[in-house]
Formats: C-alpha cells, structure tokens, sequence
C-alpha cells in the first residue's frame, strides 16, 4: 500500500517538529540526567492536540488519522523520546482502546480528560512473572457482585505516576486461561492502590515507568472494559496499534540520531576535509537513510491500513521488529561518527542510542514480534 502524504499530514509534521525544537529539545540533557518526567512540556503537548490525536472530536480528541499521528511521533522522538513514549502510552494504549471498547459512560468519564490531555493514562499489563508470555496474569479480580476485588502487582508501568486512569488488566477465571481475562478501569486515589517504586532505567530516563501495587482494591463493576473475560483480547488488539506508536518511537530516534551525525560530519574536518567526504563516514550516513527509509515506509504502511480499517496487526508488527533494529543501528553508527564527541552528553546521540533499546523491549521484544508476525505468514 503507497502512503500519499496530504497537505495536512505536512502540516501536522511541521507543528510537531517546530514544538518538539522549541519546547522540548532545551532540557532534554537534564531531564534525562535527573529522571524528571517532562511535566510540563507534555502539558504543552495536549494543548496542541497530540495526547489524543486519533479520538474523535465527540470525545474531546484531535480527530486525525494513524498516518499524522505516525509523523508526529517521529518528530517528537527525534528530540525526546521520553516525551514520546508518554504520548505514545496515552493515544494508542489508552484512548484508542477506550474509544474502540468502552461504552459511552465510561467513555464520557474517562476518555474525554484523556483525549483532551488534562489527564494522563497508563496501560497495565506487565508483572513480575508476566512480560512475554503476557497469558500468565496472576494479578486477580474476584468477582464480588457490583465490584471487582482487585489483587497483585504490576511491572513496568509507563506514566506510572504521572497517570490518574490506570487501564488495569487482571485475572478473573483462571481456569479459563486467557478467556478469563479482565480489563478494569482503575482511578488513582481507589483504596489499597499504592504506586511502587520509580525504576532507574539506561534510557527513557524522563518516563516514569513504575510498579503499582493493588491490595484489595474495590473496582466497581461498572469499570470492566467490554465483556467478561474480554480482557486478554482488549489487551492484544490494543497493542497492535501499540506497536505503531513504538515503531514510530523507534523511526524517530534513528532519523534524529542520522540527522545530528549528517550535520556534524560536514562540519567536522580530519585529514584536511570534512569527514563526509571520507568514504568509511558517507557510507555510514547512506546505510543510514536508506535504513530510515525504509522503516519510515513500514510504519506509514501499517498506519494507512488501520486507517483503511483492514487487518494491519502483521504490518504493526513487522514496522515495530524493524524500526527498532534500524533505531539501536543507527544509533550506534551515529555516535561513532561524532568519535568522542558522541561519547558526551551534550552532542545528543549517546542518549538516542540508550533510549533506542527500550523500543526493542517494550510493547512486546523483537522475539514477540516474530512470533506474531511468524503465526501470521506460517497460518
Ligand atoms: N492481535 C490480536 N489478537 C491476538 C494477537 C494479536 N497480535 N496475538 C494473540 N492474540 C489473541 C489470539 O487470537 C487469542 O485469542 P482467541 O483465543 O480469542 O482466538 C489470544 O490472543 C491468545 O493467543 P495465543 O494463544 O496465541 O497466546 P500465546 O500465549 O501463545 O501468545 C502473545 C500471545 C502474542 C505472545 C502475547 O502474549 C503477547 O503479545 N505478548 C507480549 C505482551 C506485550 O506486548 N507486552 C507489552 C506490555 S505493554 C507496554 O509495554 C506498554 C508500555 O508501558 C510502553
């Protein structure tokens, strides 16, 4: 499928770029040297729209299609992909899953603070014993009448604290596996929810990505995202845009990271000319770009099919196993460039190539992804 680019998904790109240059890039070092969650530049960011882009203006959301939503984020990530990750969580994890399965009650009270960005979400699958083989819940929600008594420990929690609406997903029939399965809907501030501890992570240092704990906490009935037992698939189709938004995560570190290393190859001079014009450093940039290239097409490929509303989750998958192989690539070649100067902080690149592995992990590791993708084709 070619991906035509309109007017409007230019513009889109535009305003991303400018805010992400103006807004985000000054502080991006010390945001990541101190762990300090970009409070208020995501604030910024709902203003303009993108903490829910892709939710219909009904519910307080921007209205743009997966495509705009896909360059956005590649801007965002170019200069921080903390930032990025935060958006990515909010649009497709948690307001795209409540506007496709919640109903209109629990989209009226949760979606439209969260599409309009005066709230945060974050999506809770992952548990100490549960990361890949996402089936194994050992969180529990009883079934006690009009509420869910909710048990356990979630991992790894991105907008672990910055969140209020917390997507929780948990076991409710264990005998049925992953058909027993739900999806609650849990508000900061319930009783015996308590937010553990903040991880001290290599990259993506101004996420806060957190444990939660949950000790009988009572979630009304009336919280369940779709059927019983609906969870495991909520969780599963949810993730496949998921996987978009950290695709398009991973594109952007790797364009930012080629972008800082083709301005300072031009600029930087051994054996009397620029190091461009060596060979051993223009082979890099062009096995860059062509990289980028093509991750940039996989990406905007599985965004135009969830546009079209056709099965996008093989290409999903595949856009995010080779996007994030192109990201930890790119970025390792982009500091060699700078030599020593890419060893420090202030020349960026160290930075995106630490933040380049987590997109290698989360929303399902590169193992995951050919598994999904591997199902598909062998079906
Ligand atoms: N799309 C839709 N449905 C899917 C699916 C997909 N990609 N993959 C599996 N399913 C469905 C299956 O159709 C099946 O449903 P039915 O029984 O109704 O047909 C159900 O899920 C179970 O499927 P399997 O029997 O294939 O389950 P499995 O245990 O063999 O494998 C898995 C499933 C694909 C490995 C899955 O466990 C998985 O995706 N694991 C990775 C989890 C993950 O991505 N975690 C990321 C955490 S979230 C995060 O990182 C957010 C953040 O903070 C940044």
């Amino acid at each position: 499928m070619l991906v035509a680019l309109t007017e409007e998904h230019l513009a889109v790109r535009d305003a991303a770029r400018e805010f992400a240059q103006k807004e985000l890039l000054p502080g991006v070092i010390e945001r990541d040297e101190h762990q300090k969650f970009p409070a208020e530049q995501i604030k910024k960011m709902a203003e303009l729209g993108f903490m829910g882009m892709m939710t219909s203006p009904k519910y307080g959301g921007g209205g743009m299609d997966t495509v705009s939503y896909v360059l956005a984020m590649e801007e965002i990530s170019k200069i921080d992909a903390s930032a990025s990750v935060c958006m990515s969580v909010n649009n497709s994890l948690v307001c795209w899953g409540l506007e496709k399965y919640a109903n209109e009650e629990q989209k009226e009270k949760y979606l439209v603070p969260l599409a309009k960005g005066e709230k945060i979400g974050a999506f809770c699958l992952s548990e100490p014993e549960a990361g890949s083989d996402a089936t194994q819940q050992h969180t529990t929600a009883i079934d006690m009448g009009d509420y869910y008594l909710l048990n356990g420990t979630k991992n790894w929690i991105t907008n672990g604290n910055s969140a209020s609406t917390y997507l929780v997903i948990a076991q409710t029939y264990p005998e049925k596996r992953h058909k027993g399965i739900n999806c609650l809907i849990v508000e900061r501030g319930m009783e015996g929810f308590v937010v553990g501890k903040k991880e001290d992570k290599l990259g993506i240092r101004g996420s806060d990505t957190h444990s939660l704990m949950f000790t009988d906490v009572k979630v009304p009935k009336k919280n369940r995202i779709g059927e019983d037992g609906f969870g495991f698939n909520f969780a599963m189709n949810t993730l496949n845009g998921g996987r978009i938004g950290i695709a398009s995560q991973a594109l952007g570190i790797a364009s930012g990271a080629y972008e800082l290393a083709l301005a300072y190859s031009k600029q930087r001079k051994s054996f009397g000319k620029p190091i461009s014009d060596h060979q051993a450093i223009a082979f890099k940039l062009a096995d860059m770009a062509t990289q980028i290239e093509a991750a940039r097409l996989l990406c905007l490929q599985a965004a135009a099919l969830k546009d079209a509303k056709q099965d996008f989750a093989l290409k999903a998958a595949m856009a995010k196993l080779f996007a994030s192989k192109v990201a930890m690539d790119t970025t390792i070649e982009a500091v060699q460039v700078h030599g020593g100067y890419g060893f420090v902080k202030e020349f960026h690149v160290e930075r995106l190539m630490r933040d380049a592995k987590i997109t290698q992990i989360y929303e399902g590791t590169s193992e995951i992804q050919k598994i999904v993708i591997s199902r598909s084709i062998l079906k």
